[in-house]
């Protein structure tokens, strides 16, 4: 990053000239500082959805929204999902570099040391309601992790921030299945020593003392890509979450636990369930593309193509293509077709050729393909923003963990317009109208 000598200059009324510093970043982007704007000027900028706002500087994740890019760490997406697993990006995510062999070997031991529950977290989820949805009851237990493993609290925090971050990462993966053997009526399934992560994570969803299920090395390598596919997204609305209450200098737990409430709605990781719900109401009742297609374009009612569009992309979303790919590779190998993938196809022939969709520059995201494969993995839909939400684990950690050491970074507290009544008093009770 540079601050380059080349000033921005804003007028402001009254003519005053006010220079602002040009930050270039290390890809050639321009950002203009206004950390000191109202300090000097008495103005603030004004952004909803901080469509335009820097909040950070970062050096996590890269997106490139007009060519299509997404980099972890400066490694391509594909080039991830093709030659590493869950566990090789977590540790690149989370430590800044790809381990070695027996760097991987030791994080994956240490991840499954920390992979129990306290026993007494149990009974937390014994007193959900079997129909809660998973996501409520992931918020809770993970901001519940701080009540059972205070370490961060209680002493210094900086020497256990490592303990910390490796139990969240790896304890996620159990409150997840333990979420589902509930909502089933199954008892639980500890974590196994000799498993890897995302086995030891089928395991604990599917095993029953009597289907002598193994993890299929099919589903194992799947659940890998589509993990690594949601590992981290620069400062989308969860993660901005997760900043935000980390700056107030809230626990890691806590913190994600926000970013789990943030990822839950429809318009971000949300999106995989709708659009799972939508591709089935579209088989289920025969409802013709075209019609699907011109609801969506329609200003006359709240629905819109779920799984489409996308604030920073305005082409394809390199996870969605990767994730398109998968599904046909697996249907090629299995030799079968799939109703709600054949939809699905259809639905993005027919927007992308419309020219609403092409205008607004709405491609397939990445929630538009991944929860056909996890449904095609036998995950139930409601888990499906939790598996989203397993594999944002590790860029969460990481952006919570960048702030922190981050010496520019200051409590998030964003202003406002306001645009409330003027200053009046309270009118007694007898009197109001
Ligand atoms: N279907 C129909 N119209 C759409 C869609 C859609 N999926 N997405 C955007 N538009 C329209 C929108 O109505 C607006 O139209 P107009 O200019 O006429 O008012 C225009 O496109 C611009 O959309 P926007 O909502 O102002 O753009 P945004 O950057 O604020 O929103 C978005 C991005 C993802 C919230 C939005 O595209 C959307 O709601 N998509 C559907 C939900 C979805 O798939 N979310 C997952 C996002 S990717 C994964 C993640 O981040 O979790």
């Amino acid at each position: 990053m540079t601050v380059e000598k080349q000033k921005a200059h804003l007028i402001l009324p009254g003519d005053k000239d006010v220079q602002l510093d040009v930050i270039t970043d290390n890809m050639g982007n321009n950002s203009i500082d206004i950390e000191r704007l109202r300090a000097n000027t008495g103005y603030i900028t004004y952004d909803p959805g901080f469509a335009n706002t820097g909040s950070c500087l970062s050096s996590i994740c890269y997106i490139d929204g007009e060519k299509g890019i997404l980099r972890y760490r400066g490694y391509d997406i594909e080039d991830l999902v093709e030659n590493c697993d869950f566990i090789e990006v977590a540790h690149l995510l989370v430590k800044g570099v790809l381990p070695n062999a027996s760097e991987r070997k030791n994080y994956q031991m240490l991840l499954n040391k920390h992979s129990m529950l306290h026993y007494n977290m149990q009974n937390f989820f014994r007193s959900y309601p079997q129909d809660a949805h998973p996501m409520s009851i992931l918020a809770s237990m993970v901001a519940s992790l701080s009540a059972f493993y205070p370490e961060m609290e209680e002493r210094d925090p900086e020497e256990n921030i490592d303990l910390t971050v490796t139990r969240m990462l790896s304890k996620m993966r159990t409150i997840a299945a333990f979420i589902y053997r509930q909502a089933n009526g199954l008892q639980f399934v500890d974590p196994r020593w000799e498993y890897m992560y995302c086995e030891n994570f089928l395991n604990m969803m599917f095993y029953t003392p009597v289907n002598n299920y193994h993890p299929n090395p099919v589903h194992v390598d799947l659940l890998n890509k589509l993990l690594i596919l949601h590992g981290d997204h620069e400062q989308n609305c969860s993660t901005s979450a997760v900043r935000l209450v980390g700056s107030s200098e809230a626990n890691l737990y806590a913190s994600v636990a926000a970013g789990v409430c943030a990822l839950w709605g429809p318009k971000h990781g949300g999106a995989n369930q709708a659009v799972m719900a939508m591709l089935k109401n579209i088989v289920d009742n025969d409802i013709p593309v075209d019609d699907v297609i011109e609801k969506a374009k329609r200003k006359d009612n709240p629905f819109v193509l779920s799984g489409f569009g996308h604030r920073v992309y305005k082409t394809f979303d390199p996870r969605a293509k990767i994730a398109k790919k998968m599904n046909l590779t697996m249907l090629n190998a299995e030799h079968r077709e799939d109703k709600l993938l054949e939809v699905a196809l259809k639905l993005e022939e027919k927007a992308l050729t419309d020219d609403y969709f092409i205008e607004r520059h709405l491609y397939p995201n990445i929630d538009f393909y991944t929860g056909i494969m996890f449904h095609m993995m036998g995950f139930p839909q409601q888990m499906f923003t939790v598996l989203f939400a397993m594999g944002r684990t590790p860029g969460w950690i990481a952006h919570w963990l960048e702030w922190r050491h981050d010496i520019h970074q200051k409590l998030g507290r964003p202003r406002q317009v306001y645009v409330g009544p003027m200053e009046r008093k309270v009118v007694p009770l007898d009197q109001r109208p």
